[in-house]
């Protein structure tokens, strides 16, 4: 019995993913460091610390934690100059409904994003009351691909992993869902998402039905 939806923000709910990406590839130009989509793919749904340590992999010189403390810092000055502008036509393609329906049909609806954005962006969207729980990234110890995450989020609804299905467009999110004992809808490519239990090319693709079926 399908209890409840556990749904990552960034590239799920909305593009945030691509702010992320823009922000990313705005510091690395001005620290001279290559940075592109395919790297870019290694950041999704990692942490902004982890992240920036991926984007200065291959720089020559090394950085202080306080350095890097700033670096990490200007990245999210500049994403929040972005995503100051969200509003709720910036839902992904049938998010909006299939929150609605699940809603309808009493199923909870969860939220295991690693970003510390994510209330401020809900809002945005209009969309912080489709949220019966959003995880802490602040209090969780290991990042996806770990499944601390989402096992957070089932808590908080007071559902059983076993019964919830976790949707996801990073690779280690899907590994996030997958460890957590819960089923895996992935969104983007099977490059990246191959393991995923479904896997969609769109949010437009989403419905409650199909969630329904997958958790059989
Ligand atoms: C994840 C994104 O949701 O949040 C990552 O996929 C991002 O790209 C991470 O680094 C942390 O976000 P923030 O907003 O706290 O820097
Ligand atoms: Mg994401």
């Amino acid at each position: 019995k399908l209890e409840a939806v556990i749904f990552d923000l960034d590239g799920v709910i909305t593009d945030t993913a691509e702010y992320h990406y823009l922000a990313w590839k705005e510091l690395a130009e001005e620290l001279g460091l290559p940075f592109d989509r395919v790297k870019n793919e290694r950041l999704k749904g990692v942490s902004r610390m982890e992240s920036l340590e991926i984007v200065l992999e291959d720089s020559e010189r090394s950085y202080t934690a306080e350095e890097k403390a700033g670096l990490a810092e200007r990245k999210n000055e500049s994403y929040k100059r972005m995503i100051e502008r969200i509003t709720p036509a910036d839902l992904l393609p049938g998010i909006r409904d299939l929150l609605v329906s699940l809603q309808e049909q009493g199923i909870a609806v969860g939220l295991a994003s690693a970003s510390h954005n994510a209330p401020f962006i809900l809002e945005r969207l209009g969309a912080s009351s489709w949220f019966q729980a959003v995880a802490d990234p602040g209090s969780v110890r290991k990042g996806k691909p770990d499944p601390e995450i989402f096992l957070q989020a089932a808590e908080m609804l007071g559902a059983d992993p076993a019964n919830c299905i976790g949707v996801e467009d990073a690779e280690a999110g899907v590994a996030a869902i997958q460890a957590a004992g819960m089923k895996a809808v992935g969104i983007g490519s099977a490059a990246q998402l191959g393991a995923a239990d479904l896997l969609l090319a769109s949010t437009a693709e989403l419905s409650p039905d199909m969630l329904l079926n997958l958790m059989g």
